[in-house]
């Protein structure tokens, strides 16, 4: 395994942890409301806006104080130098002994990226060239199905990273959609998902993408089976399958071996991890979704927010901020989660982006140089639309007992002005963090109840039950649009943040071995079932279960 350009340290032995530790027992005792009410500045202080993105961080448990410390742990963790070393393309995936250069992807400048000291760029831009062409060569009808019909739908089909990415800001950009294209994504290995989408398609106009970096995935490939089988059931023979079938794939040989012409093999690379894929090929139904423009317009608005993390000041970086925001809870307020609350209908599935963009990368129990952690990782990712949530979970980010950090996220400019519906959702997104912020006293409580014309018994009995404590933080993040470009900017500035945080913790946030194990056992347990072998070997609760599978299905 090779050696990290950048530090290996264990941080709670950092010199600088324990003076957080001290810190975070004096920043106890403060509230947030009284923050704000001393100090009319604060939103001021603790506010950046870069590529587009508005961060206001006020509302957290901080001082200045604790962004010195905060900023002293980023130096003493060689965050500056993990920064260059994956910008130079280092190999800092290095259980797996690769780069994590997703940023190349979205390069917009004359700048090399070597991997190998070979320069990449090239066959970046050549990929993008042939994402190009195939596009028009969709929109414009000069590549059609097997009976001469233009293609009306197309069928991404791939799982995780080779999934949600598309799925998230191909939905969030649905304002930029060229006519004429219907899209579908199909991950789940369960036959119903691909059933339902193919129901009312017609091989004729049909054009199936399958996406998989590794060309192995079995969710994937059955999927691209099932495909290939309705494709084939429906009229299509096999010598059309050719022109109904695209790969992307850094498996050319085992697209090839499924019916796909070379020249419809999209390359992927191993330097690109899956859940940062987005920016690949695997964005062609993305690009195919919203144009080859909008689709180079979202790889600037990330090339913007990587020029921002690669240049700004720790204390100026709107991700390295966010990450140590979220060392800073997980670690010493001891946070097991961290909410995504984003107020855009359109941006509705995001939350789905980060959970796995960040539980996948930073769900770790080793450090890099594979020994066990003593401090917590990674954070459970949740999340959902605002404002449906404030109906259904945000009784328990007010009152609950869990301390649960949160991000809220909204356009300032609608795509679709009807009333004042884009007034009113601001509203309520401002006024769950001030909620959240300010809470309500028992005294508040009280005199609320006296208004209303309670009697002094009632008072003292409901007066706790609407107590709110406050004090609970949040990020406001706001953009003017969700355009390509802002869209780009934002799950940039995600990617990077889980990058500070691994590095903080000193874990690789780029390999996933933990999924691996699931994927053996359930091969050998798809073995047991068609009969290929015994139950021998299997703990008594999987061998009844497995048992009573059989029993049902008479197998
Ligand atoms: O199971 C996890 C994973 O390896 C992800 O990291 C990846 O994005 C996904 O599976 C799909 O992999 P592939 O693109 O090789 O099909």
């Amino acid at each position: 395994m090779s050696e990290l350009p950048y530090t290996s340290h264990y941080p709670n032995s950092l010199p600088i942890w324990d003076k957080l530790k001290d810190h975070q027992t004096k920043l106890k005792q403060i509230h947030l409301r009284d923050e704000f009410a001393k100090d009319p500045d604060r939103a001021k202080r603790f506010f950046k806006q870069a590529a587009g993105i508005y961060l206001d961080y006020s509302k957290n448990l901080i001082t200045d104080e604790t962004i010195e410390l905060l900023s002293e742990l980023a130096n003493e963790a060689g965050l500056p130098e993990a920064i260059t070393a994956m910008f130079n393309g280092e190999k800092i995936n290095n259980s797996e002994e690769r780069p994590a250069l997703h940023v190349a992807l979205r390069n917009q400048s004359s700048t090399a990226f070597e991997v190998d000291g070979e320069n990449v760029m090239p066959e970046v831009k050549a990929a993008l060239n042939q994402m190009e062409r195939f596009v028009w060569s969709i929109h414009s009808a000069q590549w059609r199905g097997y009976t001469n019909k233009r293609f009306t739908d197309v069928v991404h089909l791939g799982i995780g990273g080779s999934y949600l990415g598309p799925k998230v800001v191909s939905a969030a950009l649905k304002p930029y959609w060229k006519a004429g294209i219907n899209l579908h994504y199909v991950a789940n290995i369960d036959g119903t998902h691909i059933t339902e989408e193919l129901k009312h398609l017609s091989p004729e106009t049909t054009l199936f993408i399958i996406a998989s970096k590794s060309f192995g995935t079995q969710e994937t490939i059955m999927n691209a089976k099932s495909a290939k089988a309705w494709f084939l059931r429906n009229g299509g023979e096999e010598e059309d399958v050719h022109k109904h079938f695209v790969a992307i794939t850094a498996n050319t040989q085992k697209a090839y071996n499924f019916g796909i012409r070379e020249e419809n093999i999209f390359p992927m690379w191993d330097w690109v991890g899956g859940r940062y894929s987005l920016w690949s090929t695997i964005g062609l139904p993305i690009a195919l979704t919203i144009g080859i423009e909008n689709f180079k317009n979202l790889l600037a608005g990330a090339h913007e927010m990587d020029e921002h993390f690669r240049t700004a000041p720790i204390t100026e970086n709107i991700p390295a901020i966010l990450g140590l925001l979220g060392v800073w809870y997980s670690n010493f307020f001891n946070a097991d989660s961290h909410a995504i609350l984003p107020y855009d209908h359109y941006l509705r599935a995001l939350p789905a982006h980060i959970q796995q963009l960040d539980m996948e990368s930073n769900g770790k129990t080793v450090t890099h140089k594979g020994e066990p952690v003593e401090w917590s990782t990674g954070p459970i990712i949740w999340g959902g639309a605002g404002a449906n949530g404030q109906h259904a979970y945000h009784q328990l980010l007010h009152q609950g007992t869990h301390f649960l950090p949160a991000d809220f996220i909204m356009p300032l400019r609608t795509h679709n002005h009807i009333g004042d519906h884009h007034a009113l959702l601001l509203s309520n997104c401002l006024s769950q963090s001030q909620a959240l912020m300010q809470g309500k006293t028992l005294d508040e409580a009280k005199a609320e109840l006296k208004a209303q014309g309670r009697t002094d018994e009632q008072i003292e009995e409901l007066a706790p039950h609407k107590v709110i404590p406050g004090n609970r933080p949040s990020n406001t993040m706001l953009f003017e649009k969700a355009t390509p470009k802002t869209i780009g900017a934002l799950i940039a500035m995600y990617e990077h943040k889980v990058f500070v945080q691994g590095v903080i913790w000193s874990i690789n946030s780029f390999d996933q071995w933990g999924v691996e194990l699931g994927k053996e056992l359930g091969e050998h347990i798809y073995e047991i079932i068609t009969g290929a072998k015994e139950t021998n070997g299997q703990d008594s609760s999987t061998k009844n279960l497995i048992d009573l599978f059989k029993q049902i299905n008479n197998r």
